[in-house]
């Protein structure tokens, strides 16, 4: 296929040829392409750098391109160098010179960039409501179990008691930062590189603030040179996305653990879980297991675009073209892993039972004992050998905390009668439900905090 430019009469070795093209990587950019086209075209006319008639037909005809592209007619040529030349190229074949004329005071540079502006604009849009809708969907879960009482783990062992709304607002408080980083680089993104030629601007009196206008930019890029060499919003995309996947692996592998015998805190429902070819017992956790392998995937296209621009001059090199392959398999990541997410967590069948009789072994209650102790003056660090000690003898008594008598406590510690706590105050304090429910200040799982919590985040899940 012949080429916008011309070097030398022997042209490129095919092999060559095929392996610069990226055509079958950018095609994807199509519509952005036609969009990005149409404003340029229209400003062309308006400044009088075109006839009137010339802009004319090339909007219409650019148009006409967009629609055919959209119903599926139109489909870039494999042989094209890229989604850019193939465009203008059809634009030519269509309308001879006016065609020809459309590439007046911009270059491929500002082109991809713009494309891919627009583009990612979209892609963090979507992220950013689709970490609203797991939001959404978790809220869902949680409302009902404000008061569904689980264990709360640090290095993975039983800690303190909580409730399974608690846990999964967790989710939602990460989740909540992840909307902000895919809403901060949409901001950051918003800046239309058109016009900005091939580094250097444009001698032609370009309008830039009209296409910036009519593409939805809110403003021209600033620096013509940083904004065709810049593919910061890839990165920042890519990062925020990867601190996405990153929780959501987290959450993913709870939902595994959780699953399991061992734990039996919930089922994943028919809509998520897989059975087994072999073993016709097994329901597995498959969606779960998946999001969780495309963590390492995410993160591999954030490092591929990083290093791409790592040590790279000003302003444009050709490797910059390695952007795309990386930047798509992330959004389409991104896309899938927030849809199937948000399935997985409606999917999910608690068992309270379960939740309930792990909180209650592990002596979740023990730092309770410590704090009536300090309450009734006791320095913490003797109440807390006070409680380590009403533990060991509960273990070896096989006993609970709640179930020690006076003579019990008397024989653990003189601090208890000193304290003046009788066994009944104490099992009184001790009762899973009061230890959650004192722990009502701010960020606490006490019921009452985290109905609060579920309105704050219905709130800001329904917000742009
Ligand atoms: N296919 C190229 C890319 O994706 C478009 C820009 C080409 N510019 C150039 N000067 N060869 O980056």
């Amino acid at each position: 296929m012949a080429k916008l430019w011309e070097v030398g009469s022997s042209g490129l070795d095919p092999r060559v040829d095929a392996f610069l093209s990226s055509v079958a990587v950018d095609g994807r950019l199509l519509a952005e392409d036609l969009e990005g086209s149409i404003a340029h075209a229209r400003m062309l006319g308006k400044q009088g750098i075109l006839p009137a008639a010339s802009a004319e037909a090339l909007v219409s005809e650019l148009e006409a391109l967009r629609s055919e592209a959209a119903s599926g007619s139109l489909v870039p040529d494999p042989k094209a160098e890229d989604v850019h030349s193939f465009v203008e190229g059809e634009l030519t074949r269509r309308l001879g010179d006016a065609g020809r004329a459309v590439h007046a005071g911009r270059s491929r540079n500002d082109q991809v960039a713009v494309d891919l502006r627009l583009f990612l604009k979209k892609a963090f849009a979507r992220a950013r409501s689709g970490s609203l809708s797991a939001i959404s969907a978790i809220l869902d879960l949680a409302e009902g179990h404000t008061a569904t009482l689980m264990p709360g783990y640090t290095h993975l062992q039983r800690a303190q008691p909580v409730t399974f709304a608690f846990h999964l607002l967790a989710w939602c408080a990460a989740l909540e930062r992840d909307a902000g980083r895919f809403a901060d680089g949409l901001a950051r993104a918003d800046e239309c590189p058109l016009g900005s030629g091939a580094l250097a601007g444009s001698g032609l009196p370009l309008d830039r603030e009209a296409t910036a206008k009519d593409l939805g930019f809110c403003r021209p890029s600033r620096n013509a040179m940083d904004a065709t060499a810049d593919r910061d919003a890839c990165v920042e995309y890519a990062a925020a996305a990867s601190t996405l996947l990153m929780h959501l692996s987290r959450f993913c592998e709870e939902v595994v653990l959780w699953s399991s015998e061992e734990f039996g805190f919930v089922k994943v429902g028919p809509a998520c879980s897989t059975g087994s070819s072999i073993m016709p017992q097994k329901r597995n956790p498959d969606t779960a297991e998946v999001i969780r392998g495309k963590a390492g995937r995410v993160f591999g296209g954030l490092v591929s675009l990083l290093v791409l621009q790592k040590g790279l001059p000003l302003a444009y090199g050709r490797d910059l073209q390695e952007d795309k392959e990386a930047l798509f398999d992330v959004v389409d990541t991104v896309d899938g892993c927030l849809e199937s997410f948000a399935i997985l967590v409606k999917s999910l069948e608690p068992n309270l039972e379960r939740m309930r009789r792990a909180a209650e072994t592990g002596f979740l209650e023990a730092t309770d004992i410590a704090e009536l102790l300090v309450l009734k003056g006791i320095p913490f660090r003797s109440a807390y050998g006070a409680a380590k000690q009403a533990v060991l003898t509960c273990l070896s008594l096989g006993l609970r905390p709640a179930d020690l008598s006076n003579s019990d406590l008397a024989g653990i510690s003189p601090l208890f009668a000193r304290a003046g706590i009788r066994a009944e105050e104490l099992a009184a304090y001790l009762d899973l439900d009061a230890c959650v429910a004192r722990r009502n200040g701010t960020g606490g799982p006490a019921p009452e905090r985290t109905r609060d919590e579920i309105a704050r985040l219905r709130a800001f899940a329904a917000g742009w």
